[in-house]
């Protein structure tokens, strides 16, 4: 095993195990079955030959492989080590070697897609809160560390098969690895979840792309579809104005700098609010309020995880489960991860 502040002697040890035409993983965990496959590579369940523990490990297949993988690329995936949080899958060790990268990751049921999918129809108005509560909290945790997901999405979301306990998976691997449009497999990667603001090409932007994510999230765990469903970059934007609106300089302050934004776009003049209130048959008044300033296109005016902790939707949540959450600071924090 080889992490990130690895030695000679153990890198020496791997290339041997290479030369020997084994996978650097063997000889400390043993594959069991194929979980999936995703953006980056495939998932394997796996058993830990140490601890009898069962681990998920993921192969990633970096599209430079032959240069090796980029020193901070460890470094970065190393950071994710410490996050440490109930409604977080934790990376519990990074395996490289020459040319490859294995994420190995505390294993967790099921993915909210599958339970989606499974589920007869839209999950119950109690389940969906206590979902989206437990994804602000570990939200909550990474964005004061000033770390960011990227790619939330149904997926990458993990839940016990109970549909009680829900974990975020894949943490700031987007930041690593980029947020390609086709997975290694050349598979159109869904858009679904992205932000406006990434969508139109911004370059730095804040933790509110999370908070977008959770709005679509939130809408489909309520519907059981999607919110905005486009096949490609341009069909995704225009589908999110259609019901928003477009934009102008006067909604949303420099829209216009925006690499990908043109004045050319058809100019959809709609009440938004009127809009979600229509798609959101599943849904009272609060929620829809909730929903609403989470997928504000302005990122700047979008509700932060913190705030949305404390949203009236979850009065009766927090009533019952005797939480107390303590507001603190509301403000996004930028950074690039
Ligand atoms: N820690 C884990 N425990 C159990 N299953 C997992 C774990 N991580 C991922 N999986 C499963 O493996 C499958 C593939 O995961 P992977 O993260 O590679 O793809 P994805 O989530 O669809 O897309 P992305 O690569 O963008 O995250 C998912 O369907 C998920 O259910
Ligand atoms: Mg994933």
């Amino acid at each position: 095993m080889l992490n990130a502040n690895s030695d000679s002697a153990e890198k020496h040890k791997i290339q041997q195990q290479q030369d020997c035409g084994q996978d650097e993983t063997d000889a400390r965990y043993e594959r069991m079955e194929k979980l999936g496959e995703g953006t980056y590579g495939i998932v394997y369940k796996s058993r830990d030959r140490e601890t009898g523990e069962i681990v998920a490990l993921k192969k990633i297949r970096l599209e430079h492989a032959d240069e090796g993988i980029p020193s901070t690329a460890i470094r970065e995936i190393a950071l994710l080590q410490e996050l440490r949080h109930q409604n977080i899958v934790h990376l519990k060790d990074i395996v490289h070697g020459e040319n490859k990268l294995y994420l190995i990751f505390e294993y967790f049921n099921l993915d909210l897609k599958k339970y989606l999918d499974q589920n007869g129809g839209p999950l119950t108005t109690p389940t969906v809160k206590s979902m989206l509560y437990q994804l602000l909290q570990g939200l909550v945790h990474c964005h004061k560390r000033r770390i960011m997901h990227r790619d939330l999405k149904p997926s990458n979301l993990l839940i016990d098969s109970k549909g009680q306990h829900l974990k975020i998976a894949d943490f700031g691997l987007a930041r690593t690895f980029g947020l390609p449009l086709k997975s290694y497999t050349h598979e159109v990667v869904t858009l679904w979840y992205r932000a406006p603001e990434i969508l139109l090409g911004q370059k730095v932007y804040s933790t509110a792309v999370d908070m977008w994510s959770v709005g679509c999230i939130f809408y489909e765990m309520a519907h059981k579809r999607p919110l905005f469903y486009g096949d490609s970059e341009i069909g995704q934007i225009f589908k999110i104005f259609k019901i928003m609106g477009t934009p102008s300089d006067e909604t949303w302050q420099g829209i216009g700098e925006l690499p990908e934004f043109k004045f050319t776009f058809p100019h959809w003049k709609v009440d938004a609010y009127q809009n979600l209130t229509k798609l959101s048959q599943n849904m009272d008044e609060t929620a829809i309020d909730l929903l609403s300033k989470m997928v504000q296109l302005e990122p700047s005016k979008r509700i932060s995880a913190k705030e949305a902790l404390n949203h009236p939707y979850f009065n009766d949540y927090r009533h019952q489960s005797n939480f107390n959450y303590h507001q603190q600071s509301s403000d996004h924090c930028v950074d690039l991860i």
